[in-house]
């Protein structure tokens, strides 16, 4: 059996995983972000780890430029992993763990990668859990190992957080309530602190930001 953080996540419901995926499409300017981060997956890399994978959208467009990539699609909803299941049904070289990474990622379990990337699922920790789960990343890399974290951060006004739910069409009251917004500059200082280096936020529209570093 799995171990489970402290409370159960509306992510493992299937009206919410389903409710994303239907407007997963439509967030306005994501493939922009996409493909600054797969600008960014070195040509020679072997392992990738996508961490909180869903139904695999970030791993299968790494996998479009690259389809000889071992991947591991990790996830804690069973919703999701069903439908990151079927989307890698033919392909031998994508594994999916089923895993809360609230709790310390399996190291031994997952091995060591080229490249770890998230979309869109970090957020949904605390912070501290969020600081302690870079660490985790970072002693997963292998050197010049790359982490890309297409993420959903924090408006610095109410008035611009406003603008970016009604871009996505949801208000107030119906935005994610496992959201845990953060900054993307505090991030980024975590990742230099942890070690990264090049560390930056290669791209960003409104709360959409893409927060990278590399593993010397
Ligand atoms: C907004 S969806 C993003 C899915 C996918 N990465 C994408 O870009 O379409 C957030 C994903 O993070 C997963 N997730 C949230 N909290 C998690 C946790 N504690 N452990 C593992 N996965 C988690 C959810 O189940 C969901 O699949």
């Amino acid at each position: 059996m799995e171990k489970q953080g402290a409370t159960k996540s509306e992510w493992q419901t299937i009206e919410h995983a389903l409710a994303y995926l239907a407007r997963a499409d439509k967030l306005p300017h994501r493939t922009e972000g996409e493909k600054v981060l797969l600008d960014q997956i070195p040509p020679n890399t072997k392992r990738v780890l996508d961490l909180g994978t869903g139904d695999g959208r970030l791993l299968a467009l790494v996998k479009l430029s690259n389809p000889s990539v071992e991947g591991v699609a990790l996830d804690f909803s069973d919703p999701m992993i069903e439908r990151a299941k079927k989307r890698f049904a033919n392909d031998k070289h994508v594994s999916i763990v089923k895993h809360d990474f609230s709790l310390p990622l399996p190291a031994k379990q997952l091995g060591c990668f080229d490249a770890v990337v998230s979309s869109l699922a970090i957020h949904h920790l605390t912070h501290p859990r969020k600081k302690q789960l870079y660490t985790e990343i970072f002693n997963l890399l292998n050197p010049q190992g790359v982490f890309c974290n297409l993420e959903h951060v924090f408006s610095p006004t109410q008035n611009l957080h406003l603008k970016f739910l009604a871009t996505t069409g949801l208000t107030p009251e119906t935005e994610d309530r496992s959201n845990e917004l953060l900054n993307f500059e505090t991030q980024l200082q975590w990742l230099n602190q942890i070690g990264f280096i090049d560390v930056d936020c290669y791209w960003k529209w409104l709360e959409l930001a893409l927060l990278m570093g590399f593993k010397p």
